[in-house]
């Protein structure tokens, strides 16, 4: 097992500022669930306790929000009849709404409408202007109005001058502008890639970084004019120059730094990670670094670009009416609970780089087998024995039947998890975790305690000895599985008595046996079950 590397701490874990041109969906929850469990798991390394509303928290800094700057906000506020500000603080409400539905535990949600963020993009302009980066000058381009980006020529010939993302038609515009010298950071940026194997995950994002390096970095224009046209007043102004608004994507990456740039905060700068889809990696690969070295500050040590929900293998987009929606969201948690559709959407998701289909028939197998047939059953086997044999207290365990096996197992699963946790392979970590409920399946089926326990003077130890270790090897896996479940590990914990201990480290909780440790004598109660199994022939809800 490699060395572990020093504690990661404070850490920074971001998502994306999402668009409030429209309500939420899955891509977004997704998103900021990666970010949710990716902050829970560095708070259970940290011993972190809970953090009260309003204060600053010690260890780990969650943050997510909403973009509202963009022009096609003006538009669908137009299209409904009210002002862009009307219709951004309806949808950012959404977005709150949608993250505390899914149990998303960020410490702030900013919205760069914000005072707070309006005012340090104004800071952070100037600071560039005083540095020497930004000039006025001529744009000629190709605009995707869907996605409010310039492309380059060879780009927009590659894409058959219409959006890669979503086929409308590019338009030619020009534009004077204020552009920042991005390609005075080649240079720095190619070494800074050199340098740093991990800064882009996974790896087939990070080649595809380094061939559009290749060919070489332009300046981009940052501002966009201000005209007659009610769309182009909407957003944040030069400063000094009220006749060019600062591009909403500059705008938007400037949220990472603003929140946390406060004598109060300002220990959580670097960013640990920045989770975004791949949609969005050039933006956070390339330019966002680029303006951070020309503001002279650190670089986030990773950027982690997962790939797309799809439906029956096709993009999910307003035009089909495909997307997996809120509501559709509400209907699976309220059926098979939320914890259920977290574990789903985390285990089965597009972490990697590859586009993961969102599957009724996927969610009942995984459902079933992990969860109903897999903790579920686990959790109340044991409890279940330990109230008919031992009137539902802990039974001592003697050394009449010994066996090492879990003290070894606990203590390669651990490590394993962390590892993989810190890596951001969630899907290696609860593997790691589900491996030890699978074990304690495999010891009760070898012991058969059931069978033993038909002549408990003859068996009583050796049937006390069984049970305590498979439950202690199960509170193990349920604080493994918690930053992923948080509700039904607690509802283990409540039945076994044994809530994490306030303060106590992941690896402190996590030792078999250890001072953290369910204890001979305490209750353990059957507790209601977890996950009632599903029929694989039922209907998808809602
Ligand atoms: N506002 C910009 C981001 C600025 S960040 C400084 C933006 N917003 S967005 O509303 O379009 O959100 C894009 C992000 O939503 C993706 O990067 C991803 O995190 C999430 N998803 C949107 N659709 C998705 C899927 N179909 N699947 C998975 N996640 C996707 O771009």
């Amino acid at each position: 097992m490699p060395t572990p590397s020093p504690a990661p701490f404070p850490t920074y874990i971001t998502t994306p500022i999402y668009y409030v041109n429209d309500r939420p969906h899955i891509g977004h929850c997704y998103t900021t669930l990666l970010g949710d469990v990716t902050a829970r798991f560095y708070r259970l390394l940290a011993g972190a306790t809970p953090t009260p509303p309003g204060a600053l928290p010690k260890d780990v800094f969650f943050l997510t929000g909403t973009d509202e700057h963009a022009d096609k906000v003006v538009t669908s506020a137009a299209a409904h009849n009210v002002t862009p500000i009307q219709w951004a603080d309806k949808n950012a409400a959404e977005f709150k709404k949608a993250f505390a539905f899914m149990n998303c535990s960020n410490d702030d949600f900013i919205r760069t409408t914000e005072d707070r963020h309006k005012t340090k993009v104004l800071e952070y302009i100037r600071e560039l202007q005083k540095r020497g980066d930004i000039y006025l000058g001529d744009y000629v381009g190709w605009f995707d109005e869907s996605q409010e980006e310039y492309l380059t020529e060879t780009a927009a010939k590659e894409a058959n001058f219409v959006s890669p993302v979503t086929g409308k038609p590019l338009v030619k515009k020009t534009e004077k502008n204020y552009f920042f010298k991005l390609s005075a950071y080649e240079a720095k940026l190619k070494a800074h890639f050199e340098k740093n194997s991990d800064f882009v995950l996974p790896e087939a994002r990070r080649n595809e970084v380094l061939g559009r390096l290749r060919t070489g970095l332009q300046d981009i224009p940052i501002s966009r004019a201000v005209t007659a046209d009610p769309t182009s007043q909407w957003g944040i102004k030069m400063p000094d120059d009220q006749s060019h608004r600062i591009y909403v994507w500059i705008d938007a990456l400037f949220n990472y730094l603003s929140v946390v740039d406060t004598p109060d905060r300002k220990v959580f700068w670097p960013p640990t990670v920045h989770f975004i889809a791949k949609d969005i990696l050039w933006f956070h690969a390339v330019i966002w670094p680029a303006l951070l070295m020309a503001l002279d500050r650190d670089l986030p040590k990773a950027v982690y670009s997962h790939a797309y929900w799809v439906r029956d293998g096709r993009k999910m987009s307003k035009s089909l009416g495909n997307f997996v929606t809120i509501e559709v969201l509400e209907a699976y948690a309220q059926k098979y609970s939320l914890d259920a559709l977290r574990w789903y959407l985390i285990t089965q998701g597009p972490q990697g780089a590859t586009d993961a289909d969102f599957s009724h028939s996927k969610f009942i197998e995984v459902f079933n087998a992990d969860l109903a047939n897999g903790i579920g059953n686990c959790v109340s086997r044991v409890g279940n024995m330990i109230d008919k044999y031992f009137g539902g207290s802990l039974p001592e365990s003697s050394s009449v039947w010994t066996d090492t096996r879990w003290e070894s197992t606990c203590a390669d699963v651990v490590p394993t998890y962390i590892d993989s946790a810190r890596a951001l392979d969630l899907g290696a970590a609860f593997e790691a975790a589900s491996s030890l409920i699978k074990d304690v399946d495999d010891l009760i089926s070898e012991t058969k305690p059931f069978t033993l326990a038909k002549d408990m003077a003859a068996n009583g130890p050796q049937v006390a000895n069984i049970l305590a270790f498979c439950a202690e090897a199960l509170r193990i896996a349920s604080v493994l599985l918690s930053p992923a479940m948080p509700e039904k590990m607690a509802q283990i914990w409540q039945s076994w008595n044994c809530p994490p201990t306030p303060g106590a480290s992941l690896e402190e909780l996590c030792i078999f046996r250890g001072p953290h440790s369910l204890k001979p004598g305490q209750k353990v109660s059957k507790g209601e079950v977890l996950f009632m199994r599903a029929d694989a022939a039922e209907a998808p809800p809602a």
